[in-house]
């Protein structure tokens, strides 16, 4: 089974999706553990909940971003993780854990990728006056939202829309596509070759138009 590790700075909605879908069945997987930047991140009280262990590592209390992400690859190393899971972590990565988990590290993204990258995707895309917006999920490496994409949901988005409609309608697809794509993981359907990530059994509908209900 595969063991995942969660790393969440908010709400944490993601993280309870992909709690949802193991409960359910759905998903052949156990969560070993979470890990926040944030003390006061929801995502705690939902880990307390699933009886998951919660450990609060914050960049403050390490002298440089090196050693800060190196103790989480150590944390995540020590209980065996294979993947991990960015659910609205709120920070760019480091070298040090992207090393020591290369393209073995998802990250959900509130846009369509390239396009809107980094904080507050869905409040760029909804200024800019896109007609179609959605979620990205993707390997993380070095840059900024850059890494290999694995699947994209696609949404409306409308004129009248503002940050919170155009999100709550992303939302609800991030809560379908992020399970899926670990789904996939689990099953050893996804090879990575450069920038491109093979899905089997997706040549359909590889873009994830209408991405298959799973909870
Ligand atoms: C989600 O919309 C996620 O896509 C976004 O933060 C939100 C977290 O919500 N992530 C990013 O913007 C990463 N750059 P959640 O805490 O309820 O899962």
């Amino acid at each position: 089974m595969l063991t995942l590790g969660v790393l969440a700075s908010g709400r944490g909605s993601n993280f309870q999706s992909i709690i949802d879908s193991i409960e359910s069945g759905v998903l052949n997987a156990k969560i070993a553990l979470l890990i926040t930047d944030n003390p006061e991140s929801y995502a705690i009280e939902r880990a307390n909940k699933h009886n998951i262990e919660a450990l609060v590592i914050k960049p403050r209390d390490f002298s440089d971003r090196d050693l800060y992400y190196s103790h989480i690859a150590e944390e995540l190393k020590k209980r065996n993780v294979e993947l991990v899971i960015l659910a609205g972590f709120m920070r760019v990565v480091g070298k040090a854990l992207i090393d020591k988990y290369r393209n073995r590290i998802m990250n959900i993204h509130p846009a369509l990728l390239p396009a809107f990258p980094g904080l507050h995707g869905q409040k760029q895309a909804a200024e800019y006056g896109v007609k179609i917006s959605g979620c990205t999920v993707h390997f993380v490496d070095e840059g900024m939202d850059t890494g290999p994409i694995i699947i994209q949901a696609a949404v409306p988005a409308y004129h009248d829309d503002t940050e919170e409609t155009l999100s709550e309608r992303i939302l609800k697809q991030e809560h379908k596509i992020f399970p899926y794509a670990i789904r996939l993981y689990s099953e050893g359907k996804i090879s990575v070759n450069g920038r491109k990530v093979i899905i089997e059994d997706n040549r359909e509908d590889p873009g994830m138009i209408n991405p298959p209900l799973i909870q």
